[in-house]
């Protein structure tokens, strides 16, 4: 036999931020599929963990904390307790989820610290940041605002004005303020850092990501990219007050950045919570799912942290970087009220609906999009139309005609041609979880739930004969129990009930493992999903959206009835020139901005509206229609206004572009 798996695998998911609830975006990219590799490998027999856990530290907590009027630390531990609550719904299956705010964490981290110095890869530099003197903190770049000294745009980040694109220093930021107090009480201070050196350790990384051969290729030639542009070192330390204490002389007042210990968390929380933990980490082939965002860290930062350290720690061996996930053909966004969170997905639907279609749409090689009416289709016709009815139809017919007992049959070469394609599918999901195709490995496994679908309907054993009728049924149970365990590690609850109805054996087998005289159950797994359903879900608003979006949003829900508006999309947008039309008293031609798009829009609102009065105001336009010629003049949308003309506004000023349905 071939073997297709490593003996020993640690896998890992991307330590999510423990700053607040997380979205489906996330959850898609990261903690899902190491999920599902994770119950493939104990599936397959293959000796493994699965790590995750918060990422507590860094400047955005800290933030987070003062706003929510809490210390870092019992800002940590509510949104952990939270996070870990809603993965359990999720029937995520961790070894251990951990925190990187625990103490093994600080332990590992200044090991590997003092180790990588040891080895002479730290070096000491100054380097001059903004400090606040009325928050009295060192802020990061993106925290300093201020006057793009280029084109004068008044909110630039100190990394990037977002305006016309100019790459900035926070110094060079005119008029620099706060973002977290919002004052300009800004000086820039001298102060020592530390940086690991990656020029030092570039032929070392280099070696050994040539040395990959078993990785992509894509991921293997973004990491020679870098290499090839030459890293420099990089600086691992922050002036914050929370974080792992940096323990050299002199740096005492300092702790580690963020991207230094996290990484290392994978190491601390298996410490933390799993017997015998060292074995993972030295004898053990690294899974690592991320998205594609954290693929330099993990080829990169990360392997270069260790490999300074020295200190015997597995590299990573297999890097999966997942792309985006959209949100019905746009951006997830909090503040445009674009998206839905872990939690209230689970208010909406049950868990393994969710898991069932995210996998199905895993962003592996391209971003993929979220689609309700898409959700319910496949819902319906592959989970429920290609499983669900197969094993209620075949279940009931055995507890009808049966007894509920499995008969003995007499297979013949059609069932012997299924009890083949059995085997051949198997190894080819073996194969492919392999390679981290886990969406085609669904696709794999419900194309042999057709199959049977098909042999089952082609038998009609409902006009059969009894021995045929048990030929067909005998068949139909003993094909369901290996479909159920290779569909278990994306849908375990239900999967797990099923295989309890057909007798309860755990058993992954290429034969025929449900014997006669076996006493099983019907059940009814699924409820499928209906027109209405989507109806509201679809009108279902984030929770996690910022205020000002959902007071606009309740706004125009209250003044319309949603059945009468169900099909129509509506977004705000900003006037941003007004003319007369040509031709029309009337009329005036508005041009509007809608965030990503510029559109015009013919509108009647002259001799209720002074132009001035338009220019630059905030309306709600209905964005779904075709454009249509009004006496000669191109329009495109239609403004909402109240029957006397007054224009509907947002109650407080959005974001342009934001989705109101
Ligand atoms: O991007 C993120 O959400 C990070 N918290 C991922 C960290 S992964 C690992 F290194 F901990
Ligand atoms: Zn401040």
């Amino acid at each position: 036999m071939i073997k297709v798996f490593p003996n020993r695998v640690t896998v890992t998911s991307a330590l999510p931020y423990v700053n607040g609830v997380k979205h489906l975006g996330n959850l898609i990219g990261s903690i899902l599929p190491a999920d599902i590799f994770h119950r493939f490998l104990d599936l397959f027999d293959v000796e493994n963990i699965y790590i995750c856990g918060t990422d507590d530290h860094g400047t955005a907590i800290e933030i987070g904390a003062a706003k929510e009027g809490l210390t870092p630390e019992q800002y940590v531990k509510k949104y952990y307790d939270i996070q870990r609550q809603i993965y359990e719904k999720w029937n995520f299956d961790f070894t251990h989820f951990g925190q990187t705010s625990a103490k093994e964490n600080h332990e590992i981290t200044q090991e590997i610290f003092e180790a990588a110095y040891d080895n002479g890869y730290v070096e000491k530099e100054s380097l001059v940041i903004p400090y606040c003197t009325s928050c009295k903190k060192f802020l990061p770049d993106r925290y300093t605002i201020g006057t793009c000294p280029a084109c004068q745009y008044d909110s630039a980040k100190g990394d990037q004005c977002e305006k016309c694109g100019k790459l900035l220093d926070p110094e060079e930021l005119v008029k620099p303020r706060c973002t977290v107090c919002n004052k300009t009480t800004i000086e820039f201070r001298k102060e020592n850092h530390l940086f690991l050196n990656f020029a030092a350790l570039q032929p070392k990384l280099k070696e050994w990501i040539e040395g990959n051969t078993h990785w992509p290729d894509n991921t293997r030639n973004f990491a020679l990219g870098w290499i090839k542009e030459g890293l420099r070192p990089r600086c691992i330390t922050r002036n914050l007050k929370w974080g792992v204490k940096v323990p050299m002389k002199g740096y005492e007042h300092l702790v580690f950045y963020v991207w230094f210990d996290a990484p290392i968390g994978y190491i601390s929380i298996t410490k933390a919570g799993v017997k015998d933990w060292k074995k993972w980490w030295t004898d053990s082939s690294i899974y690592h799912f991320l998205g594609k965002d954290n693929v330099p860290f993990h080829t990169i930062f990360w392997p270069g942290t260790l490999i300074a350290a020295n200190k015997k720690y597995d590299l990573p061996h297999h890097v999966e970087g997942y792309e985006y996930l959209n949100w019905e053909g746009d951006k997830f966004s909090t503040s445009r009220g674009v998206g839905l969170f872990s939690d209230e997905a689970l208010d909406l639907f049950p868990t393994d609906y969710w898991r069932f279609y995210l996998s199905s749409i895993l962003p592996e090689s391209k971003d993929s999009n979220f689609d309700w009416r898409d959700f319910q289709s496949r819902i319906n016709n592959e989970l429920i139309g290609n499983y669900g009815n197969l094993f209620y139809r075949a279940t009931l017919f055995v507890e009808k005609n049966f007894n509920g007992v499995v008969p003995e049959a007499e297979l013949g070469e059609e069932e012997h041609n299924l009890h083949w394609k059995l085997g051949k599918t198997i190894h080819k999901v073996e194969e492919l979880v392999k390679q981290v195709k886990l969406k085609e490995a669904l696709k794999e496994i419900l194309a042999l739930a057709s199959e049977t679908n098909k042999y089952f309907q082609d038998k009609k054993p409902w006009k059969a004969s009894k021995e045929e009728q048990a030929v067909a049924l005998y068949t139909a149970v003993n094909m369901l129990q290996p479909l159920s365990m290779l569909l278990k590690p994306f849908i375990p609850e239900t999967a797990g009930k099923a295989i309890d109805c057909l007798g309860g054996k755990q058993e992954l087998s290429q034969d025929f493992i449900v014997e006669p005289g076996q006493k099983i159950k019907a059940k009814l797994l699924f409820k499928k999903i209906e027109d209405v359903d989507i109806q509201k879900v679809r009108r279902y608003k984030t929770k996690y959206m910022k205020q000002d979006a959902v007071d606009t949003i309740e706004m125009v829900n209250d003044m319309m009835p949603f059945e009468e508006f169900a099909k129509v999309e509506m977004k705000v947008a900003t006037i941003t020139k007004v003319e007369d039309h040509p031709k029309a008293d009337k009329l005036y031609v508005l041009q509007i901005d809608l965030g990503k798009e510029q559109r015009q829009l013919v509108a009647g609102l002259k001799g209720i509206y002074k132009k001035e009065e338009l220019e630059g105001k905030q309306i709600i336009v209905v964005t779904n229609l075709e454009p249509k010629e009004l006496r000669g003049v191109k329009s495109h949308g239609m403004l909402l206004a109240a029957d006397d003309g007054t224009i509907l506004s947002p109650s407080k000023a959005v974001e342009n572009g934001m989705k109101i349905r």
